[in-house]
């Protein structure tokens, strides 16, 4: 089984992190293909917690190559710091390629982000401020900054130049900040043009010829199907291709390689930032899950937004991303409630939807329409087999498996690399 893509199938931090570090002893090449550093992902290994933002998951399993592909943009600055923290606890980072195409977050991308969120007041997004949308804005209208930029600094000077030409008319008229010179912007670049030139590569081809050769390639995705820019809740997302399809255009390799794609997808729901979200739990029970299941961001240390498994949801993750499997996570948070509420469809003004409304109002509107099953009390987080799950968790798995359409083939029962239940191999 060669190629495997894992996303995320709801708003992010479903666990793919962990999802990934799983497979690691047992694929050859893990690449980030989306995203930049919005992306948290905290792995923990025999007690040791890592987060990671900006590198593939797949970088603390030796072994592995991991790789940035074309579709991520890169922060250099937060690139090294990950990676010395990384080296710091003795885990090698040298087999890191990054693609010779990806992006580069300038400074001045950070600073449109922040300032642009400041005027947006009350329809502000929620970004992660990292300058994740202006870069990606810049790479869409063509004046992005690439990785091989780095390397011609006459041709960096130029880019820069044409780039800061628009963006200082905006900082300096609209937002009233000071203009940033093309001087500070190309030294912030290449301060680390040379550390980072030996990783830099033809990723497409590295990949490509890994698959030739037989090996297994796992893409790994950032944030979400919902957060997707074409397929998420828009203009609440992010500004990537989060879904399968972009594990192809972020990475050079052709959808008819992937063999296999992987929604992680949590036993109940949660979102960071702004945007509509059915199932949300404002009272104490929202708390309560919030509390149980940790969901703070790994990125921005902000509070997750908490609600129950959206089925709907989970169904349209299916049919965007044409999924293969389910890893459901986070089922232990679930342990010690009377009844466990799934939203099946919704209702959005008198009219049942099974399926994801089309229209952005109604999806704001839209009231879920929930079946209760039952809870459980036992304690599952030593569960490594199915069958020793107790029968009303067993029964909450399967039927949010007939309710999503997609085979739940891995079942997570705590944060620890260990603690997982395989139903189905993934890369068999
Ligand atoms: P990602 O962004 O999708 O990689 O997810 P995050 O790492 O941001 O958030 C998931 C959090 O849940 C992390 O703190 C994980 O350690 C933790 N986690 C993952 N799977 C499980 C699980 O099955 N049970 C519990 N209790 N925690 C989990
Ligand atoms: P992982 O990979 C959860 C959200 C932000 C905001 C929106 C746009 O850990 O699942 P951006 O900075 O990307 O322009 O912000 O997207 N967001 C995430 N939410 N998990 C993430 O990544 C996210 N990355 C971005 O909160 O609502
Ligand atoms: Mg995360």
């Amino acid at each position: 089984m060669p190629a495997v893509v894992v996303l995320g199938a709801q708003w992010g931090d479903e666990g793919k992190g962990k999802a990934t570090d799983q497979l690691g002893s047992r694929v050859d090449h893990v690449v980030k293909f989306n995203g930049g550093n919005n992306a948290g992902h905290t792995v923990v290994i025999d007690g040791e917690k890592y987060a990671l933002h900006l590198l593939p998951s797949g970088i603390l399993s030796p072994g592995v190559v991991p790789v940035i592909g074309n579709g991520v943009v890169i922060d250099l600055e937060v690139l090294f710091r990950e990676i010395d923290a990384l080296e710091a606890r003795g885990v090698d980072t040298s087999k890191l390629l990054v693609s010779s195409s990806a992006h580069i977050i300038a400074g001045y991308n950070r600073t449109i982000d922040k300032v642009t969120e400041r005027f947006l007041g009350k329809r502000r997004i929620g970004t992660t401020g990292r300058g994740i949308g202006p870069t990606y804005a810049d790479k869409i209208s063509r004046v992005g900054i690439r990785v091989q930029d780095l390397f011609d600094e006459h041709i960096l000077r130029q880019k820069v130049e044409g780039a800061l030409d628009q963006k200082n008319h905006l900082l300096v008229k609209v937002y009233n900040r000071r203009a940033i010179t093309v001087d500070e912007t190309v030294a912030e670049l290449l301060a680390y043009a040379e550390r980072l030139r030996p990783m830099v590569t033809d990723t497409s081809l590295v990949l490509n010829q890994a698959l030739d050769a037989g090996r297994t390639v796992l893409f790994e995705a950032g944030q979400a199907t919902m957060l997707d820019v074409d397929h998420g809740t828009y203009p609440f997302v992010t500004s990537s291709s989060a879904t399968a399809g972009g594990a192809c255009t972020g990475s050079g390799v052709g959808p008819t390689r992937i063999d296999r794609v992987v929604g992680v997808i949590k036993a109940y729901t949660t979102r960071v930032g702004e945007g509509p979200f059915p199932t949300e739990l404002l009272d104490e029970m929202g708390e309560r899950l919030r509390k149980t299941g940790g969901e703070y961001g790994t990125t921005t240390g902000r509070p997750r937004r908490c609600g129950w498994y959206d089925a709907v949801v989970a169904r349209y993750a299916g049919r965007v991303n044409g999924l293969t499997d389910l890893v459901l996570t986070k089922l232990d948070v679930l342990t010690g409630l009377e009844k466990v509420p799934v939203c099946v469809a919704y209702d959005v003004n008198g009219v049942r939807h099974d399926e994801m409304p089309v229209d952005q109002s109604d999806f704001h509107h839209a009231v879920p329409v929930y079946e209760e099953l039952d809870g459980w009390w036992e304690d599952i987080s030593e569960c490594r087999e199915f069958s020793d799950l107790p029968v009303n968790a067993q029964r909450y798995v399967l039927a949010l498996e007939e309710m999503s359409g997609t085979r739940i083939s891995g079942i997570g029962v705590g944060p620890g690399r260990e603690a997982t239940i395989v139903r189905h191999d993934l890369l068999s």
